[in-house]
């Protein structure tokens, strides 16, 4: 279940055998490769250079592990660019993305397209019923520095066939995107440019459409070359390694076309770069990452793999790229990966093998030194291979529960994620509010804190058998969307923005929140959006929460259930319906969602800030992300698989339950300040010889 990324490329081949035994010693199974090599692949056009790259493959087959090849297109060679400038992405000022880096290619580009699928019929041709190579990685990191959205003239000729296929006459666009307002209509499709460069903000429906078309162009782009790899590779998956973090098109798109997502996790570059956290958090969490940037992300991509889904890179150090990249605190390495297995992953690969002395990623570890000396990375990752031998071990009476079949375990609350929902905030911000993933990241929090397993959802999949669904915000509330909810029976929580826009970008009739009046009779009148400081408070049941910067008022025969400060209702509820008409913080939500399980007869129990709970078949884990030793809440019967009741910082436990104890979950204990209390007062305190009093 561990893989390693690795560039023969980068090292001498005397090296490659050498490093094929280690990573086989240390307990490794796959490699990736390949994913950048092209001009070692073919240095001239048509000139091309096998035998290293045969040869490393064979290398690293005959040492028995299984390999996913890359397909080289996320660097296109010097050569190439300079016969094909076109090739290049324009960013929004219009400016060329030079040769140099990566990724430096627009999706939309004729020549790019026709070269892509001259290189990746080679390679797939070449390799693709090679014995050791079991699945193949398309491209890589698809967006990557900015990468979705070009503005390079193909795109015009592009976006507009789109936009004809899409509304067919010129009028329907005009009438969909309201270009009578300041004068801004077209009379033909050909007269419609990019929606950058204007004076002020460009129309809104116009830069979703933008938005749109650019998340269509990744999608043909990834189809194109699954359709050839497939061709190629019979019986071996597809994948494509997402980020964290990015919204740029819809990953769910991509995904229809996938065997199996992965994603490339590194907590702490993330928990760095891109999450908005009060300067303690970013002490707490800069060495160990918030205990729920990784999780949120095994989830979505377990969802957008339909099931299945890699850790494809795996932070095994300090990274390079981030605003400052911290050594991981010790044991965080291990931690992350039994985290995704936890999460249904089903190998976790770290990137990468060794340091590379040269060039961009130079302070970026690897598993080993650039002097190929281990880094505190690679015992953790040899910690964990023994570990998951010892599960797999023919004698153990554990191997056959490790090896029950998860793929359809399900979780019994589901969150909606949402792309569109991302880009609508990002184009129509209206004041100074959190982005999608942080309002996202509250949700999530506060159902892991609640000690609750979430499967992710996108909009309009069926959603029977969850009884709760969590909405952070859907602001366009389509039919589809609107009738999978409404079609389970899940007691529903819905977030700020909700039905607040149609397809096309305008307010519904009869206003915000849209279709969901059919079930909760609330009308949105107006939002006010305020300054930090003059954000008040909500008070539900006499408790008050910060408000934020977003509050609507709300018009409503309905009592609210939580009112602002100043007055008007903030939540509102009838039957199973539940609206905030703020963006809620996550002590608000764990509060206010409690009830909601308890409802529904789900048990839950608070956590710490810096623990987290996951079952996975008949085990459960127990994630210790804190600096204080924590209790487990096992039940007394409990069988220990890995590690004990008595949890240290950066550390976690396994357990399988009896049958009997099943679903029962002792009192969490800590012992650090954050103290806590079993959520639900009908909890039995079981008795732990461990727990300190
Ligand atoms: C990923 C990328 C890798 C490497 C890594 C460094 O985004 O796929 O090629 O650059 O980041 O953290």
């Amino acid at each position: 279940m561990l893989g390693v990324c690795y560039y023969p490329e980068h090292w001498s081949a005397t090296e490659w055998a050498r490093d094929a035994a280690r990573m086989v010693e240390i307990g490794i199974t796959y490699v990736r490769i390949g994913e950048f090599a092209w001009s070692r692949i073919e240095p001239w056009r048509d000139a091309f250079h096998w035998d290293w790259l045969d040869a490393a493959v064979d290398t690293l087959g005959h040492a028995g592990l299984q390999l996913v090849m890359g397909t080289p297109t996320a660097t296109p060679p010097k050569w190439l660019i300079d016969e094909h400038p076109d090739i290049l992405a324009r960013d929004h000022h219009g400016r060329e993305r030079r040769f140099g880096s990566r990724r430096h290619y627009c999706f939309s580009s004729p020549s790019w397209h026709r070269e892509s699928k001259r290189i990746v019929d080679i390679v797939a041709e070449r390799y693709g019923q090679h014995p050791a190579i079991v699945g193949w990685q398309i491209d890589n990191e698809y967006g990557c520095h900015d990468t979705v959205l070009s503005y390079a003239p193909h795109c015009v000729d592009a976006f507009q066939a789109w936009l004809e296929a899409r509304y067919h006459n010129i009028d329907a666009l005009n009438e969909a995107w309201g270009t009578v307002f300041w004068s801004q209509e077209y009379r033909s499709f050909n007269e419609v440019g990019l929606p950058h460069l204007t004076v002020t903000e460009a129309n809104p429906a116009h830069s979703y459409d933008y938005q749109c078309f650019s998340s269509d162009q990744v999608v043909a782009y990834h189809q194109m070359q699954a359709e050839i790899v497939r061709t190629h590779a019979p019986g071996r998956f597809i994948t494509h390694n997402f980020m964290g973090f990015f919204t740029a098109f819809n990953h769910f798109a991509v995904g229809k076309e996938l065997d199996l997502a992965s994603w490339d996790s590194y907590p702490l570059g993330f928990t760095a770069q891109m999450m908005e956290l009060d300067p303690e958090e970013r002490v707490r969490y800069a060495r160990t990452g918030h205990p729920d940037v990784a999780a949120l992300h095994h989830d979505l991509y377990r969802s957008v793999g339909g099931g299945r889904f890699w850790v494809m890179e795996q932070q095994p150090g300090p990274v390079n790229w981030a605003p400052y990249n911290p050594i991981p605190a010790s044991g965080m390495v291990r931690l992350w990966t039994w985290e995704a297995l936890a999460h249904g992953a089903e190998v976790v690969c770290y990137f990468r093998w060794r340091q590379m002395h040269q060039a961009q990623e130079q302070m970026h570890a690897g598993l080993l030194r650039p002097d190929s000396a281990v880094a505190p990375g690679f015992q953790e990752a040899a910690q964990v291979a023994q570990e998951l031998r010892a599960l797999n071990d023919e004698s153990s009476a554990e191997t056959t529960y490790w090896r029950q079949d998860i793929g359809g375990q399900r979780a019994d609350v589901a969150l909606i994620f949402d792309y569109d929902a991302a880009w609508v905030l990002e184009i129509q911000p209206h004041g100074c509010i959190p982005r999608y993933f942080t309002l996202i990241q509250r949700f999530y929090t506060a159902l892991r804190r609640l000690g609750v397993d979430v499967d992710v959802r996108r909009p309009g999949e069926p959603l029977d058998g969850y009884a709760v669904v969590l909405a952070p915000t859907l602001p366009i509330l389509s039919e589809t969307a609107w009738q999978a909810i409404e079609a389970s029976s899940a007691t529903v929580l819905m977030g700020p923005r909700s039905g607040s826009r149609e397809r096309n970008f305008s307010i519904p009739n009869p206003m915000p929140p849209g279709r969901l009046q059919r079930a909760l009779p609330i009308k949105v009148a107006a939002v006010d959006t305020v300054p930090p400081d003059m954000a008040g408070d909500v008070i539900w049941q006499g408790k008050h929460y910060p408000a934020g910067p977003w509050r609507e008022q709300i018009e409503s025969n309905l009592a609210p259930t939580a009112h602002f400060d100043h007055g008007g209702g903030a939540i509102y509820a009838r039957d199973r319906w539940h609206y905030l008409a703020f963006w809620p913080c996550v002590e608000l939500l764990m509060d206010y969602v409690e009830p909601l399980l308890a409802g529904r007869g789900l048990r839950s129990v608070w956590l710490p800030p810096t623990l987290r709970l996951r079952n996975r078949g008949p085990y459960t884990f127990a994630f210790n992300t804190g600096n204080d030793p924590v209790t487990a809440p096992a039940p007394p019967g409990a069988s220990f698989v890995i590690g004990q009741r008595r949890i240290p910082p950066c550390d976690f436990a396994m357990w399988r339950c009896n049958d009997e104890d099943s679903g029962a979950w002792a009192q969490v204990d800590d012992d650090s300040d954050d103290n806590l209390l079993s959520a639900d007062p009908n909890y039995s305190h079981l008795d732990d010889p461990d727990t300190k009093t």
